[in-house]
């Protein structure tokens, strides 16, 4: 197979100072360089502009997996030497991840599956008086369907967020006033858009109403440092597989009180004092919520990313992710055609947002243009609502848009990539014909390979389950 020349022009990247800190990858992650192939022949590296969906592992944490691999066994009830190993590996994660999040000393640090489970959790946990809820959870329209759902089950109350980020804290506040709220709900970062959300700011109203707040800080803590006791958060919750490490991973950090007395997450072995035939005494602390064997490695590699991102340079770090932002928007803008996508007018674009960008080009359907970019141009991104239906339809993009989403181990070129992509799709349009296939846009006669321990199944490739449902 011939190497393509795909390569961005040259001239196009312009190395001036505010981009040169993205000329580079801040960090080493895994596959940075895999190759994908082109639907013209040839291929490419793959520039990954997906990670606001999965981040790929850094080094760092492939390393130590690799190292702490061959003692991998079951946690907690085994007394053999790898069990005692791996039993010191899970648990030392949680205070590692405490304090990654700047937990207080007397926080639950709990491990789950994901995001969506940590927040399924807190839903069983909510405070309640004589058997009735103690009070509504209150949550925006802007928020990813994980902190939105496990919500819908419970006494809640919605608001439309506002289209100033000032106007959205004043809808909160009147909300609040009505009495009757006892957990406040909010992203820390949109996945839509990647705007921040003022967390100090909506901790201290939901508190000064006598209600809690928690995070969902999936976007937000792959990009930055939080910290739940300077911000006084009272739960976070987050993803290993967006934050550099493998395995899916997920953790809810915050005050124990609700945790101990809340419904045990998933009852089984483990989450047990004491099971009899007809009743059961439950564990408090983790293992309350824990029940079976635990994601081991999930939670090891989890806490291993962490300490790394603990290790960067914050301003280093926020210098690079601002200049490939920059550079993707400015140059997004200049394209004829070319919508960015934002939330709230009164964002701060240098200093509140994460790398993530949205946007749609006129004229093509949003999974059109990713078919196209990655058969075309090697550039993996997303497409669709992004589990965000009831913004996805405010915004006035109820069939959906892309994402750029990018993180420590981009650099300019990826961004570089896509601009290209998309200039020479309003220039000269399509260069092959693409079908729909299975509900996703597909190149027709694709012959394209995968390596050779992957399935090909032409058709379910990219499927994405947000699109659709
Ligand atoms: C803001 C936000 N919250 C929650 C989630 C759900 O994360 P997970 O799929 O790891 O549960 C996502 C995933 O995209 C997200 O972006």
């Amino acid at each position: 197979m011939t190497t393509a020349t795909v390569s961005p022009n040259a001239a196009d990247v312009i190395f001036d100072q505010r981009n040169a800190a993205a000329a580079q990858p801040l960090a080493a992650v895994t596959g940075a360089e895999i190759q994908a192939p082109l639907i013209h022949g040839g291929q490419v590296r793959y520039a990954n502009l997906d990670y606001g969906a999965s981040a790929p592992a850094l080094s760092v944490v492939s390393a130590y997996l690799n190292e702490i691999l061959p003692y991998y066994a079951s946690v907690h009830r085994g007394a053999g030497y790898a069990s005692q190993i791996s039993t010191s590996v899970y648990e030392n994660a949680r205070a590692i991840v405490r304090d990654f999040v700047g937990g207080r000393p007397d926080d639950s640090v709990i491990f789950t599956r994901n995001t969506t489970d940590s927040l399924n959790l807190l839903a069983g946990c909510l405070p309640a008086t004589d058997g009735r809820p103690a009070g509504d959870v209150l949550y925006l329209d802007i928020e990813h369907h994980a902190n939105l759902l496990p919500w819908q089950g419970v006494p809640h109350r919605s608001i439309v967020a506002a289209d100033t980020i000032a106007g959205t804290i004043a809808a909160v506040r009147a909300e609040l006033e009505q009495g009757g709220v006892s957990l406040v709900a909010v992203t820390g970062a949109s996945n839509v858009t990647g705007e921040i959300l003022p967390i100090r700011a909506l901790a201290s109203l939901a508190h000064e109403h006598g209600a809690r707040i928690v995070v969902d800080a999936a976007q937000l803590a792959p990009h930055r440092r939080v910290d739940i006791t300077a911000d006084d958060v009272d739960y976070l919750a987050f993803s290993g597989h967006k934050l550099y490490a493998p395995f899916g991973a997920g953790v809810l950090v915050g005050r124990t009180d609700w945790l101990d007395a809340g419904t045990p997450h998933l009852a089984g072995g483990g989450a047990v004092k004491e099971a009899r035939l007809d009743g059961v005494s439950w564990a408090s602390g983790p293992a309350r919520h824990e029940g079976g064997s635990p994601n081991v490695l999930g939670a090891a590699t989890l806490a291993r990313a962490t300490q790394v991102l603990a290790g960067l340079d914050q301003d280093r770090w926020h210098a690079h992710e601002a200049a490939i932002r920059s550079f993707l928007v400015d140059g997004l803008q200049d394209i004829d055609g070319v919508t960015v996508h934002q939330i709230f007018k009164d964002t701060d674009q240098d200093t509140d947002t994460i790398g993530v960008v949205n946007f749609s080009v006129e004229g093509y359907d949003a999974g059109l243009v990713a078919a196209y970019l990655s058969a075309e141009h090697g550039v993996g991104l997303r497409d669709g609502r992004f589990c965000a239906h009831p913004l996805l339809k405010r915004l006035g993009l109820p069939s959906g848009s892309l994402r750029a989403s990018f993180g420590v181990g981009s650099r300019l070129e990826d961004a570089q990539r896509l601009l290209t992509g998309i200039r020479v799709l309003r220039s000269k349009g399509l260069g092959w014909d693409y079908v729909v296939d299975s509900g996703r846009w597909v190149p027709a006669n694709d012959n394209r390979t995968y390596p050779h321990w992957a399935p090909n199944t032409p058709g379910t490739a990219g499927a994405a389950p947000c699109i659709d449902d």
